[in-house]
């Protein structure tokens, strides 16, 4: 196993595209650690890069403190596992188990052995006899895992492996991912634009944009504080609500007039705000903090405001209102799939300013909100309606 590190990696192709940019990243021993961002951001650059099957342009990359730059694919000993699975169709899964070993010129019991062992691991023991195309798609996957793990690679590379498979199987594949990586602890990094997956796979995310890698931590440190507004609207589903607006006010007394109303500013906000420079910001609000029906005004930290309903998406445990605020500001807000509401009902919102977020305005606008911002989620009950 090993460490993995990119320090400042470019990589420009020839026909100009810059498909990564500056890359600082360090995969601690063991870990897993899911590379996550838009298609075209340069996730599989990157993993390519470190696989050796592309040239850096400029930069290091380390395996366990050594520079491997110049290193051949074949002895970075790192396996990568495919979307396409990349299975030899006229082998048996037996064979495609065992070839990466059979071409290292290991004995044939040996292999034998080691085919066995992760037959029993993946649980294709009884599928061992049979060829790619008389297999299922998750089947098809565990036999492409199970060639990454017959090798004992030093660290796992995966790109975007489950797309090829239904919700259901993805759901059941990223558990078994999960389960074998705390059996083997081998170093992986995991490439998806699925940020579910990531949330749900990775020990730590490295969340991606045209190249440039914008936050690297914790899951829910991404999700509860997005070091900017590009990462706030990535993770989370549905998005973040953005409204822009203005800082009026002096010192720690300040206001956000936005076409929502004039909200008095929190002393944590209204502390980081001060003292940056641009009067323009962009409030962003996550869909499970908005409340129908909020607590009267009276409350400090409470906004509230008429909104109408222009769509409603029940998912059974809880529904996706979609609302129409003044001038134009649309809004998602998750709520109870019992509320009483309607399309065209125009409905009291509100939030708790506290869960508010500002960032410096434009696509990849810094995070501005205090470091200690409690992300508060409403699970209100809704109130009846008269
Ligand atoms: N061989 C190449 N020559 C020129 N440009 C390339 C080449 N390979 C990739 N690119 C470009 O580099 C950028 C990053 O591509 P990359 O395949 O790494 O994205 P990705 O994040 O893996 O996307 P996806 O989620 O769609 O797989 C893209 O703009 C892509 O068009
Ligand atoms: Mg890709």
């Amino acid at each position: 196993m090993a460490s993995v590190t990119f320090q400042r990696v470019c990589k420009v192709f020839s026909d100009g595209t810059t498909a990564v940019s500056e890359l600082d990243l360090h995969v601690e021993d063991g870990r897993f650690v899911v590379l996550l961002g838009p298609s075209g951001c340069g996730k599989t650059t990157t993993l390519r890069l470190l696989a050796g099957l592309e040239d850096l342009t400029s930069g290091n990359i380390l395996l366990d403190g050594s520079v491997v730059n110049d290193l051949e694919p074949k002895d970075r000993d790192l396996a990568m596992v495919f979307q396409n699975y990349a299975l030899y169709p006229h082998m048996t899964v037996e064979k495609n188990l065992g070839f990466s070993l059979k071409l290292r010129g290991v004995k044939r019991a040996e292999i034998r052995r080691a085919v066995s062992d992760v037959a029993a691991l993946l649980g294709l023991d009884d599928l061992l006899r049979r060829r790619p195309r008389a297999l299922s798609g998750g089947q098809c996957q565990r036999v492409a895992l199970g060639r990454a793990i017959i090798r004992k690679p030093c660290a796992f590379l995966f790109d975007e492996p489950l797309s090829n498979l239904d919700a259901k199987l993805r759901m059941d594949m990223r558990a078994e991912l999960r389960a074998l990586h705390k059996r083997l602890r081998t170093t992986s990094i995991y490439v998806t634009h699925d940020q579910a997956e990531a949330m749900t796979l990775g020990e730590q995310v490295a969340v991606m944009c045209d190249g440039h890698l914008q936050q690297y931590a914790e899951p829910l440190e991404v999700y509860d504080r997005p070091a900017n507004r590009f990462v706030a609207g990535f993770v989370g589903t549905p998005t973040m609500n953005f409204v822009d607006g203005d800082l009026t006010g002096r010192g720690l007394s300040l206001t956000f007039e936005c076409p929502l109303g004039r909200l008095p500013l929190p002393a944590g906000h209204a502390a980081r705000l001060a003292t940056h420079p641009e009067r323009r910001v962009t409030l962003g609000i996550r869909p499970e903090s908005l409340v129908l029906c909020p607590p009267a005004a009276g409350s400090h930290d409470t906004a509230a405001f008429p909104a109408t309903v222009r769509m409603i998406e029940p998912l059974g445990d809880r529904c996706y209102m979609h609302l129409d605020a003044e001038q134009d500001v649309s809004l998602v807000a998750a709520a109870d799939p019992h509320q009483q509401f309607v399309v065209g009902d125009v409905v009291p919102l509100g939030f708790d300013i506290r869960a508010a977020h500002f960032f410096e305005t434009g696509p990849v606008g810094r995070n501005l909100s205090p470091a200690h911002a409690n992300p508060l989620i409403n699970y209100l009950p809704p109130r009846p309606i008269p």
